[in-house]
């Protein structure tokens, strides 16, 4: 099939990584990119030799364009997303989805009235660790899940980031930030979570900057930094999920997944490779070799599956129903903890298929 022609809206930290992806994808091609400032833009697209650039409009007002990947903050999100999908263009945006339940349900509304796609970040559950996690659950290597564990912990991001205030901002947080990718791999290993209990904290009220140029700076902290949630996962499950900018070291995994027959290492959510290691009943733990596609930072995966989806007729795997229902989960923990009873989930989302060993190709 020829490339399909894609569009960037936000050309910030992110940006790069995307655009050597979906620059090199056989299916896809980056023909403009554009931010809110189109300096910005013009800079990475004479960095990258993609054909046009400039403020938002230039993504978005050009009929040859199919497909939006919009890299914004959180907060655009939604607005970005509404004009591509008003525009009659294909989205897929980072994570989260959008920051209220409210626009990430009407985006998904109004691109079902456009026969549009929605797809969204993270992806990085398609890459090879996760999929050979994928293979060995469905092959029955650890029997039937029981239950998980998973963590997120560190001391935020005063320390690095040179403007970290979005972190502690409503919307911010370390389950809003670093959540999507913890949810997103369990439940497209385990299927959606169908109740929550949660219990969250503002352990520090006030974070001092210590990067430049800040240095020194307060900031005043808006949203909790330390969230324990107890997923129950409709296929039987029970899972512990803590997320914190509260905590200076620890020993925890990232995500551990117990069966009746064996245990599951699961590597970084936030990456696309290993390790993966498993321990059998009565075994040792050893580490599973990974024998498929996509183990290198494969961002944009996502997108050339939608792509790919489109011109094949079937639904795409980093789905907008999927992201929908990780946001649904995350609201679902503070509110837990606010009104002090379980939050039963009413959304679900299509399984992704498993990804084909050898990778996607047109
Ligand atoms: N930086 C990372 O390592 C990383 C990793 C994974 C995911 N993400 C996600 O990617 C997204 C972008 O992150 P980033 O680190 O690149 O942020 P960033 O702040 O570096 O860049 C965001 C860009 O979007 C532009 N922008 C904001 N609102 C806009 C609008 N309405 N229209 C057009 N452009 C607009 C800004 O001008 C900026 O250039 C976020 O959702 C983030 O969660 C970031």
């Amino acid at each position: 099939m020829d490339p399909v022609n894609v569009g960037i809206v936000g050309c910030g930290n992110i940006s790069p990584i995307y655009i050597e992806n979906l620059s090199n994808f056989p299916a896809t091609r980056v023909v403009a990119v554009a931010d809110l400032d189109p300096n910005r833009a013009r800079e990475r697209a004479s960095a990258y030799g993609i054909p046009r650039a400039g403020a938002p409009g230039v993504v978005l007002d050009d009929p040859d364009i199919a497909v939006v990947v919009n890299l914004t903050v959180p907060k655009a999100h939604a607005e970005v997303a509404f004009q591509a999908l008003n525009a009659g263009k294909h989205v897929y945006n980072e994570k989260p989805l959008a920051v209220s339940r409210a626009d990430g349900a009407d985006m998904l509304r109004i691109a079902g009235e456009h026969n549009l796609r929605v797809g969204a970040a993270p992806d990085t559950f398609l890459g090879a660790g996760i999929q050979t996690c994928r293979e060995l659950i469905d092959q029955g290597a650890i029997g039937t899940p029981v239950a998980g564990h998973a963590s997120m912990l560190c001391h935020g991001h005063e320390s690095w980031h040179p403007s970290p205030e979005f972190y502690y901002e409503i919307g911010g947080g370390p389950l809003f930030d670093m959540g999507p990718y913890y949810l997103t791999a369990l439940v497209a290993l385990l299927g959606p979570i169908r109740r929550v209990a949660g219990a969250t904290a503002v352990t520090f009220p006030t974070r001092t900057i210590t990067s430049e140029p800040k240095k020194g700076r307060t900031i005043a902290v808006e949203t909790p930094t330390h969230l324990a949630a107890v997923l129950d996962f409709a296929a039987g499950p029970i899972v512990q999920l803590t997320t914190s900018f509260d905590i200076w070291g620890h020993t925890q995994p990232c995500i551990e997944i117990y069966g009746s027959e064996g245990s599951l290492s699961v590597p970084d959510p936030n990456g696309f490779g290993g390790p993966v290691r498993l321990c059998r009943a009565g075994g040792e733990w050893h580490e599973v070799g990974l024998d498929r596609a996509y183990a290198q930072n494969s961002r944009g995966l996502g997108v050339l599956d939608m792509v790919l989806a489109e011109a094949e007729g079937r639904p795409h795997r980093a789905s907008g129903g999927l992201a929908f229902h990780v946001l649904d989960v995350m609201h679902a923990v503070g509110e837990s903890s606010d009104q002090g009873r379980h939050i039963d989930i009413h959304s679900g989302f299509e399984a992704p298929a498993p990804l084909p060993k050898e990778g996607l190709s047109a």
